[in-house]
Formats: C-alpha cells, structure tokens, sequence
C-alpha cells in the first residue's frame, strides 16, 4: 500500500482521505483503546472550554464520527449543530450514532457563508490539512466576529523528556494495538509520523493570531501528547 503523505511533504489530502474512508469501521474502537478511553474526556474539555449555549450554531470540522458533536449536543441541547468532514464513510458513522445533520465538505473550501457559526470545533483535525494556514482562514472565515475556535490535537512536544516518552509509547505500544485491532498498518505510521511533524503548540497558536483570531491560549491536555487550544474571532 503507499504510504500517505506527511504534514509538509505537499500534496496528500487524497492520500489522508482514502485512509480514513479505509479505517473508518474500526476508527471508534481504535481510538478508545488506543488512548485508554482519555480521548472522550479530552473531548469533553474542549466542548466545555467552549461553553456552547443552546440556540448558538456549532461547526464540528473534520468530525469524522462525530463524537465532538454528540458531546456538545449533550452539553446544550439547544445548540444547532453541523458535523462536516470530507470521509463520507467516517460521517456516514456519525450520522448513524448521533442524528446529527451533517455536511461531506473540504475544509479547505468550505461550502459556507461566511461568519455563519458562532462556534467551531476541530479535535484531531488540523494535523491532517493539506494546509493548516488555509484551514485557519477558512475557519475564520465561517465564525462571526466574537466566535469561538476549540481545537484539539497532537502537538508536537517542545520537551525532550515528554518527546522521549511519546515517541517510546509511538514506537512500542501503538504498532501492536495497530496490528491487533486494524488491517491498516500505514494508518498506524501515519497517526505516529504525522503528530512528529505536525507544528508544536506555540506554533500553532501563532498560525491562529496570523488567520485573524485573539484570545488565543493554550494548555496541555497530556503531557507531550495532547493539547488543547481556544480562541476567539477578532472583530
Ligand atoms: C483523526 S480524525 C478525527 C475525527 C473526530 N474529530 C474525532 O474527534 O475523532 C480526522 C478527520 O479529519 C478529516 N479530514 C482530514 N482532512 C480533511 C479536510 N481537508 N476536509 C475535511 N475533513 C478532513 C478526516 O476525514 C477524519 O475524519
């Protein structure tokens, strides 16, 4: 199988899309074993970083089986909730667990009115774009002036004792739970590779204040593993 490109090596979204249309049967389960279950809760800390209150609208992008959505939608039934991913076969999953309305969409080129959502989320997203400045603006674009940005990821790790321990757990754990629970061993050097060239968390708060967001703080969800990053649309 070739390999999907890495964050930089120029173009992969049809690469990355195809894989994810590829794990997207065993993508729930791969997850939750994979992270120990932490990643609902990490989800839950992004929703409530947020503070989504009912009647608001809420892009989930890159939702891929929506549960960002579910999770915000039990925070504030209210809330008008868009999933939108370009893996038909991940929302397709969504769509099947939650209800949700959702959108096959670029979220490159999102086909959305501008300032058209008060909130947006993103989790384990933006490390996947082709081009994470063109994401950025996209966003902004979509969010009303005062709208929230959350985003949630695999940074890389700025400390070389966090560096050290991510990377063991990259190279020893995460290949067997690859090979136990999916057929698709380039998704598993893909998800371990790309977290190691994706932009460190300073880095991409940087590239939010440069696509026209304030309020941009970060913190660390795991250490060396997982952060969290919220934002507001500038005026
Ligand atoms: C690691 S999954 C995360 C899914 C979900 N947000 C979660 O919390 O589990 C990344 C998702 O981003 C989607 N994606 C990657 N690049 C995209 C793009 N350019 N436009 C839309 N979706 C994209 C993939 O299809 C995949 O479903």
């Amino acid at each position: 199988m070739a390999s999907v490109p890495l964050p930089g090596e120029g173009a992969r979204a049809p690469a990355v899309r195809a894989m994810f249309d590829r794990i997207a049967p065993g993508y729930d389960l791969l997850n939750r074993v994979m992270t120990l279950r932490v990643d609902q809760r990490w989800r839950r800390r992004l929703v409530a970083a947020l503070a989504p209150r009912d009647g608001e609208a809420l892009l989930d992008l890159c939702a891929g089986t929506m549960d960002v959505a579910a999770e915000a939608r039990r925070r504030a039934p209210g809330l008008r909730i868009l999933a939108a991913d370009f893996s038909l076969p991940m929302l397709a999953r969504g769509a099947a667990k939650t209800g949700l309305p959702a959108a096959q969409a670029d979220a490159l080129a999102l086909p959305l009115p501008a300032a058209r959502f008060d909130l947006a989320t993103v989790a384990f997203g933006v490390r996947n774009l082709e081009s994470l400045d063109r994401g950025l603006a996209e966003l902004a674009r979509v969010l009303r002036p005062g709208g929230r940005l959350g985003v949630l990821e695999f940074f890389r790790s700025t400390s070389g004792g966090s560096r050290l321990v991510h990377a063991a757990y990259n190279r020893l754990a995460l290949p067997v739970l690859g090979r136990l629970l999916s057929p698709d061993p380039e998704a598993y050097r893909y998800l371990v590779e790309s977290m190691e060239r994706f932009a460190t968390r300073p880095e991409f708060e940087e590239a939010c204040r440069r696509a026209g967001f304030g309020q941009v703080r970060g913190e660390t969800l795991f250490p060396g593993v997982c952060g969290l990053v919220t934002a507001v649309r500038s005026p």
